[in-house]
């Protein structure tokens, strides 16, 4: 992993991203709170000319299942907002896991397949949960694991009751998540964390073993995946670290370089 602590990360990530473009075919979306500002800076950047969206795909890497396709906190309804809308995606090339499906396995399925349709994903933007899961990964979720109907922790509906008036009963209990596999095949990964919510699952996620118990601690074994992090969000690790050290070794021995970038 190459660990990268910014001041502003939005902005360093959106510059990261801009930079090798030309080379991204299949774009993997996050959601949630987290990448909201990002999404906010490629939007400028495409204002601005410096990029397009016309020859690109892009895959959702999660849904809540039972929520309409316009229902405003499903996924596909925020990212819509968040980005989508101030773009000029193609319809067609705009993938989001379906909320609504009366076979829930063919569409994972057909999920797996688009992706593999579209020559796979050659970046994915991922955020960390509380707790270190990534899409809708929650402990366990095996190195394996593809895209499936997960049941979302106690966790993640406690933290996502915001988007619903607060309101734990209306969080809905199971999505439609990609795998740690279908994550782990993407040519470049991105996670973005930010705050000091997120410092505690981003140390054991680069410092940790690997485990299932944390799904993010499976991205320490990918070839080319930044971590982006705020000084809050890397504060852990940070204390963690021996002082001065640009390189950091995890329980598994593997070794992730440190930055700071200006
Ligand atoms: C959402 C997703 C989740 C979030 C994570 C953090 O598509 O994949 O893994 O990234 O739950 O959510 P926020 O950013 O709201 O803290």
């Amino acid at each position: 992993m190459e660990v990268v602590v910014a001041p502003d990360v939005d902005q360093f990530a959106a510059n990261w991203l801009v930079e090798q473009w030309d080379e991204i075919n299949a774009l993997g979306l996050a959601t949630g709170s987290t990448p909201e500002n990002l999404y906010g800076w490629l939007i400028q950047r495409y204002y601005d000319g410096d990029i397009g969206f016309a020859d690109k795909t892009t895959f959702n890497l999660d849904e809540y299942l039972s929520l309409a396709p316009n229902h405003p906190q499903s996924y596909r309804a925020t990212i819509h907002r968040q980005l989508i809308q101030y773009v000029d995606l193609k319809p067609e090339n705009f993938h989001v896991p379906p909320g609504l499906t009366n076979d829930v396995e063919a569409a994972c399925e057909a999920y797996e397949d688009a992706i593999a349709a579209a020559g796979g994903i050659d970046m994915w933007i991922l955020g960390i949960g509380h707790e270190g899961h990534i899409a809708f990964n929650e402990a366990p979720s095996e190195k394996e694991t593809r895209t499936r109907l997960v049941d979302l922790s106690d966790s993640t509906l406690y933290h996502n009751a915001r988007f619903f008036d607060n309101d734990l009963y209306r969080v809905p209990k199971q999505a439609i998540t990609v795998g740690v596999a279908t994550i782990l095949e993407a040519r470049k990964l991105l996670l973005l964390a930010k705050g000091d919510a997120k410092a505690q699952p981003v140390a054991e996620a680069v410092l940790g073993s690997q485990t299932e118990k944390l799904a993010a601690s499976w991205l320490q074994s990918h070839e080319a995946c930044v971590v982006a992090l705020d000084h809050a969000a890397a504060s852990e690790l940070l204390t963690r670290a021996p002082a001065g050290e640009s390189v950091i070794e995890s329980a598994d021995g593997i070794r992730h370089t440190i930055t700071f970038a200006a």
